[in-house]
């Protein structure tokens, strides 16, 4: 029996420190003028002490089975997406997986930085429709204030963090309209210096976070127009089937520029850059997380999310709630 891999529940956890782009100004040479007009942001989450990517992914994940109204028990494996994981290993969603109790099935960290939301729920896709597993928690969290240059205003302004997770359940595709319905993925590492971290295990520094600003800027529009038109391609679908683009939330300018290409109206874009600023492979299934509570995404409603970053490694999810 063919299967899908539906969403039935999603969560998401913020750090309780919000730091508004006028707290930056006072210890950067930026304003918040710049911020917002370069890049759509207004305020970031920034994680203290107990709220480690592990711990963020836990806690986004206990609300993502709350809301399915299933235990830990009904999950067979945990797919985390991150960049930051608390230590070199264990992998970070092992950890998530002791912190939620979780004694069976396995756990994994996949890595393709602000891409890896979109490469998370196409590996659990992929299990879920192999009959590898029947729920997967895809969950998506971040620490990026950890690997930021605080002296370089040309990155630290435009990142933050928290975590966002979604249960997905294999469900029989003729009992269901809704589920995943397209994936497709890409990468290039000739671009690798245009957003890397010059430091890291097997050189035994301590790196931070660079990046050609205006390259990757350049190198968004055009990648993330590419895979979402792939992917509805590959759907049978088109632009105007889209209810919400869902993209990856890095900057309002990329967004924008990437939606008129595609030629999805601005009422149809589901932004929260303002509230959250780049959380890396986050920022996927924050915005989802923050577009049900809301009651903008509906049951039914077909999504189209997409994302870019480091790598660079890119790629796009259409769904139906
Ligand atoms: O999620 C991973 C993917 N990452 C992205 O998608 C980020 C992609 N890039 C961007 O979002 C944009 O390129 C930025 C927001 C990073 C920059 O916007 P831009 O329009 O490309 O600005 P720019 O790089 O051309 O910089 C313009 C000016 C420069 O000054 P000069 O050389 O023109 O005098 C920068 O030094 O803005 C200056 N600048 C700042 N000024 C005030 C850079 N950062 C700041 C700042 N505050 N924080």
């Amino acid at each position: 029996m063919a299967r899908r891999a539906v969403a039935v529940g999603v969560g998401r956890y913020l750090p309780a420190r919000i730091v508004s782009n006028a707290e930056l100004e006072k210890s950067l040479d930026t304003s918040d003028e710049w911020i917002r007009t370069r890049s759509g942001i207004e305020r970031r989450h920034i994680a203290e002490g107990k709220e480690t990517t592990s711990w963020m992914g836990a806690e986004a994940a206990k609300q993502a089975l709350a809301y399915a109204k299933l235990d830990v028990g009904d999950i067979d494996a945990i797919i985390l997406a991150t960049s930051t994981a608390d230590l070199t290993f264990p992998s970070a969603a092992t950890l998530i997986q002791a912190e939620l109790g979780m004694t069976h099935g396995f756990a994994f960290d996949v890595q393709a930085v602000c891409a890896g939301f979109v490469y998370a729920m196409t590996t659990a896709n992929l299990m879920i429709l192999s009959s590898q597993a029947e729920r997967v928690l895809v969950i998506g969290s971040e620490t990026f204030s950890k690997i930021m240059d605080w002296t370089d205003r040309s990155t630290c302004v435009l990142f933050g963090d928290g975590a966002g997770a979604v249960v997905l359940e294999s469900q029989e595709e003729a009992a269901t309209s809704s589920g995943i319905i397209a994936t497709d993925l890409r990468s290039d590492g000739r671009y690798s210096e245009l957003l890397y971290v010059d430091g890291g295990v097997s050189t035994q520094m301590t790196g931070y976070l660079r990046m050609n600003g205006g390259q990757v800027f350049r190198h968004a529009i055009e990648k993330l127009a590419d895979t979402a038109e792939t992917a509805l391609q590959k759907a049978g679908l088109t632009a105007d089937d889209v209810d919400w683009l869902v993209p990856h939330q890095a900057n309002i300018r990329i967004i924008h520029g990437t939606a008129r290409k595609l030629n999805v109206p601005t009422e149809r874009i589901l932004v929260t850059v303002q509230d959250h600023g780049n959380t890396s492979a986050a920022s996927i299934p924050l915005a989802l997380s923050v577009g049900v509570e809301s009651g903008c995404i509906k049951s039914g409603d077909i999504l189209l999310t997409e994302a870019i970053g480091g790598g660079l490694a890119w790629g796009s999810v259409i769904l139906r709630w």
